[in-house]
Protein backbone atom coordinates (compact mmCIF):
# COMPACT_ATOMS: atom_id res chain seq x y z
CA UNK A 1 0.00 0.00 0.00
CA UNK A 2 1.06 3.25 -0.78
CA UNK A 3 2.30 5.00 2.76
CA UNK A 4 1.25 8.96 2.72
CA UNK A 5 1.63 11.06 5.07
CA UNK A 6 1.18 14.92 6.25
CA UNK A 7 3.50 17.09 6.48
CA UNK A 8 2.71 19.68 9.30
CA UNK A 9 3.84 23.16 10.48
CA UNK A 10 5.20 21.50 14.08
CA UNK A 11 3.80 22.92 17.33
CA UNK A 12 1.76 25.66 15.25
CA UNK A 13 -1.09 24.63 17.32
CA UNK A 14 0.77 24.74 20.91
CA UNK A 15 2.11 28.28 19.49
CA UNK A 16 -1.55 29.46 18.46
CA UNK A 17 -3.39 28.30 21.53
CA UNK A 18 -0.30 29.89 23.87
CA UNK A 19 -1.32 33.29 21.79
CA UNK A 20 -4.52 33.29 22.26
CA UNK A 21 -4.22 32.48 26.35
CA UNK A 22 -1.73 35.34 26.80
CA UNK A 23 -4.48 37.47 25.13
CA UNK A 24 -7.11 36.82 27.31
CA UNK A 25 -5.06 36.86 30.36
CA UNK A 26 -2.96 39.32 30.76
CA UNK A 27 -2.42 42.88 29.16
CA UNK A 28 -2.56 42.10 24.57
CA UNK A 29 1.28 41.84 23.51
CA UNK A 30 2.65 44.63 21.68
CA UNK A 31 2.01 44.10 17.50
CA UNK A 32 5.44 43.85 16.92
CA UNK A 33 5.69 40.31 19.26
CA UNK A 34 7.62 38.23 17.60
CA UNK A 35 7.30 34.41 16.93
CA UNK A 36 10.24 32.72 16.70
CA UNK A 37 9.76 29.73 14.03
CA UNK A 38 12.87 27.04 13.29
CA UNK A 39 14.06 25.69 9.85
CA UNK A 40 16.55 23.93 7.62
CA UNK A 41 16.47 26.20 4.71
CA UNK A 42 17.85 23.37 2.29
CA UNK A 43 14.63 21.99 1.21
CA UNK A 44 12.98 23.68 -1.90
CA UNK A 45 10.61 24.11 -2.71
CA UNK A 46 9.59 24.32 1.15
CA UNK A 47 12.61 26.55 2.58
CA UNK A 48 15.34 27.61 0.58
CA UNK A 49 17.61 30.50 0.35
CA UNK A 50 17.26 32.53 -2.42
CA UNK A 51 19.05 34.96 -4.43
CA UNK A 52 19.12 37.55 -2.23
CA UNK A 53 20.20 35.62 0.85
CA UNK A 54 17.02 35.34 2.22
CA UNK A 55 15.63 32.33 3.67
CA UNK A 56 11.89 31.72 1.84
CA UNK A 57 9.40 29.06 0.33
CA UNK A 58 6.40 27.75 1.17
CA UNK A 59 6.42 27.19 4.81
CA UNK A 60 7.89 30.43 4.91
CA UNK A 61 5.08 32.31 3.04
CA UNK A 62 2.82 30.26 5.69
CA UNK A 63 4.34 31.17 8.72
CA UNK A 64 4.49 34.75 7.13
CA UNK A 65 0.97 34.79 6.39
CA UNK A 66 -0.07 33.84 9.94
CA UNK A 67 1.74 35.97 11.35
CA UNK A 68 0.46 38.91 9.40
CA UNK A 69 -3.24 37.65 10.35
CA UNK A 70 -2.40 37.93 14.23
CA UNK A 71 -0.33 40.85 14.26
CA UNK A 72 2.88 39.25 14.94
CA UNK A 73 6.45 39.47 13.04
CA UNK A 74 7.96 36.08 12.38
CA UNK A 75 11.68 35.55 12.73
CA UNK A 76 13.48 32.61 10.95
CA UNK A 77 16.46 30.78 12.04
CA UNK A 78 17.91 28.32 10.02
CA UNK A 79 19.38 25.31 11.64
CA UNK A 80 19.74 21.63 11.53
CA UNK A 81 16.65 19.97 10.81
CA UNK A 82 17.99 16.90 13.45
CA UNK A 83 18.29 20.02 16.10
CA UNK A 84 14.68 21.38 15.09
CA UNK A 85 12.30 19.42 17.96
CA UNK A 86 15.03 19.97 20.92
CA UNK A 87 15.47 23.73 20.34
CA UNK A 88 11.38 23.76 20.29
CA UNK A 89 11.54 21.81 23.26
CA UNK A 90 14.40 24.06 25.24
CA UNK A 91 12.11 27.01 24.53
CA UNK A 92 14.65 28.77 21.95
CA UNK A 93 12.17 28.19 19.21
CA UNK A 94 7.92 28.99 19.09
CA UNK A 95 6.90 26.92 16.20
CA UNK A 96 8.75 24.68 13.63
CA UNK A 97 8.23 25.25 10.01
CA UNK A 98 10.57 22.79 8.03
CA UNK A 99 8.51 20.22 5.80
CA UNK A 100 8.36 18.19 8.89
CA UNK A 101 5.91 15.21 8.73
CA UNK A 102 3.91 14.30 10.94
CA UNK A 103 4.98 11.00 12.68
CA UNK A 104 3.52 8.82 16.14
CA UNK A 105 7.09 8.85 17.09
CA UNK A 106 7.40 12.76 16.86
CA UNK A 107 4.16 13.09 18.41
CA UNK A 108 4.55 12.05 21.30
CA UNK A 109 7.03 14.92 22.44
CA UNK A 110 5.81 18.03 19.81
CA UNK A 111 2.64 19.17 19.00
CA UNK A 112 1.80 19.43 15.37
CA UNK A 113 -0.89 21.75 13.44
CA UNK A 114 -3.04 20.22 10.63
CA UNK A 115 -1.43 18.45 8.05
CA UNK A 116 -1.34 20.73 4.95
CA UNK A 117 0.69 18.75 2.55
CA UNK A 118 0.51 14.71 1.31
CA UNK A 119 4.16 13.86 1.35
CA UNK A 120 5.04 10.52 -0.29
CA UNK A 121 8.84 9.30 -0.35
CA UNK A 122 10.44 9.03 -3.29
CA UNK A 123 13.60 7.77 -4.85
CA UNK A 124 15.97 9.61 -7.62
CA UNK A 125 18.62 7.39 -9.22
CA UNK A 126 20.75 7.59 -11.75
CA UNK A 127 19.19 8.16 -15.78
CA UNK A 128 20.74 4.47 -16.59
CA UNK A 129 19.52 2.57 -12.97
CA UNK A 130 17.17 -0.21 -14.03
CA UNK A 131 15.85 0.80 -10.36
CA UNK A 132 11.92 1.04 -10.57
CA UNK A 133 10.57 0.65 -7.05
CA UNK A 134 12.00 0.69 -3.86
CA UNK A 135 12.22 -3.26 -3.47
CA UNK A 136 14.81 -3.02 -6.37
CA UNK A 137 17.25 -0.98 -3.91
CA UNK A 138 17.92 -4.07 -1.72
CA UNK A 139 21.39 -3.79 -0.85
CA UNK A 140 22.61 -1.12 -2.23
CA UNK A 141 24.00 2.22 -0.70
CA UNK A 142 21.06 4.74 -0.15
CA UNK A 143 21.52 8.74 0.53
CA UNK A 144 19.27 10.37 3.06
CA UNK A 145 18.95 13.11 5.28
CA UNK A 146 19.50 12.45 8.97
CA UNK A 147 16.47 12.31 11.39
CA UNK A 148 14.31 12.35 8.22
CA UNK A 149 10.95 10.35 7.03
CA UNK A 150 13.39 9.42 4.02
CA UNK A 151 16.03 8.02 6.70
CA UNK A 152 13.46 6.03 8.54
CA UNK A 153 12.60 4.20 5.13
CA UNK A 154 16.19 3.47 3.91
CA UNK A 155 16.46 1.87 7.17
CA UNK A 156 14.24 -0.88 5.92
CA UNK A 157 15.59 -1.47 2.89
CA UNK A 158 17.14 -4.80 3.45
CA UNK A 159 20.63 -4.99 2.67
CA UNK A 160 21.00 -1.67 2.26
CA UNK A 161 23.46 0.62 3.32
CA UNK A 162 22.48 3.57 4.72
CA UNK A 163 24.42 6.84 4.10
CA UNK A 164 23.07 10.14 6.40
CA UNK A 165 24.00 13.24 5.70
CA UNK A 166 23.32 16.48 7.63
CA UNK A 167 20.58 18.52 4.56
CA UNK A 168 18.87 17.48 1.26
CA UNK A 169 21.45 19.35 -0.49
CA UNK A 170 24.49 17.38 0.46
CA UNK A 171 22.45 14.07 -0.39
CA UNK A 172 21.93 15.21 -3.16
CA UNK A 173 25.47 16.43 -3.74
CA UNK A 174 27.08 12.73 -2.61
CA UNK A 175 24.62 11.17 -5.20
CA UNK A 176 25.66 13.44 -8.19
CA UNK A 177 28.83 12.45 -6.95
CA UNK A 178 28.69 8.85 -6.86
CA UNK A 179 29.14 8.08 -3.30
CA UNK A 180 25.29 6.49 -3.60
CA UNK A 181 23.41 4.61 -5.60
CA UNK A 182 20.11 6.03 -4.46
CA UNK A 183 18.88 8.92 -2.41
CA UNK A 184 15.12 8.55 -0.77
CA UNK A 185 13.13 12.16 0.05
CA UNK A 186 10.02 13.53 0.21
CA UNK A 187 8.24 14.00 -3.24
CA UNK A 188 8.28 17.23 -3.94
CA UNK A 189 11.71 17.86 -3.15
CA UNK A 190 12.96 15.47 -5.34
CA UNK A 191 10.47 16.41 -8.25
CA UNK A 192 12.32 19.65 -7.73
CA UNK A 193 15.96 18.36 -7.92
CA UNK A 194 15.17 16.70 -10.80
CA UNK A 195 13.16 19.01 -13.17
CA UNK A 196 16.28 22.06 -12.04
CA UNK A 197 18.26 19.78 -14.84
CA UNK A 198 21.76 19.25 -14.68
CA UNK A 199 22.15 16.32 -12.69
CA UNK A 200 21.81 12.50 -13.54
CA UNK A 201 18.74 12.50 -11.37
CA UNK A 202 15.46 10.67 -12.54
CA UNK A 203 12.48 10.35 -10.13
CA UNK A 204 11.16 7.06 -9.46
CA UNK A 205 8.19 6.45 -7.21
CA UNK A 206 5.95 7.85 -5.50
CA UNK A 207 5.69 4.66 -4.27
N1 LIG B 1 9.41 15.38 5.62
C1 LIG B 1 10.65 14.82 6.06
C2 LIG B 1 10.62 14.60 7.55
O1 LIG B 1 9.83 15.17 8.22
C3 LIG B 1 11.85 15.66 5.69
C4 LIG B 1 11.81 17.07 6.16
C5 LIG B 1 13.12 17.80 5.97
N2 LIG B 1 12.91 19.20 6.08
C6 LIG B 1 13.86 20.18 5.94
N3 LIG B 1 13.50 21.44 6.04
N4 LIG B 1 15.09 19.85 5.73
O2 LIG B 1 11.38 13.85 8.09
Amino acid sequence: MKQKRKIGLLSLFLVLSMLVFTACGQEKKAANSVIHVGTNAEFPPFEYIDENGEIAGFDVAVMKAIGEEMGYDVEFTNMEFKSLTASLKTGGLDAVAAGMTITEDRKQSVDFSDGYYEATQCIVVSKDSPVTAMKDLEGKKIGAQVGTTGMFRAEKVPGAKVVTFANAAETFLEFQNGGVDAVIQDFPVVAYYVAQGGNKGRLVGPK
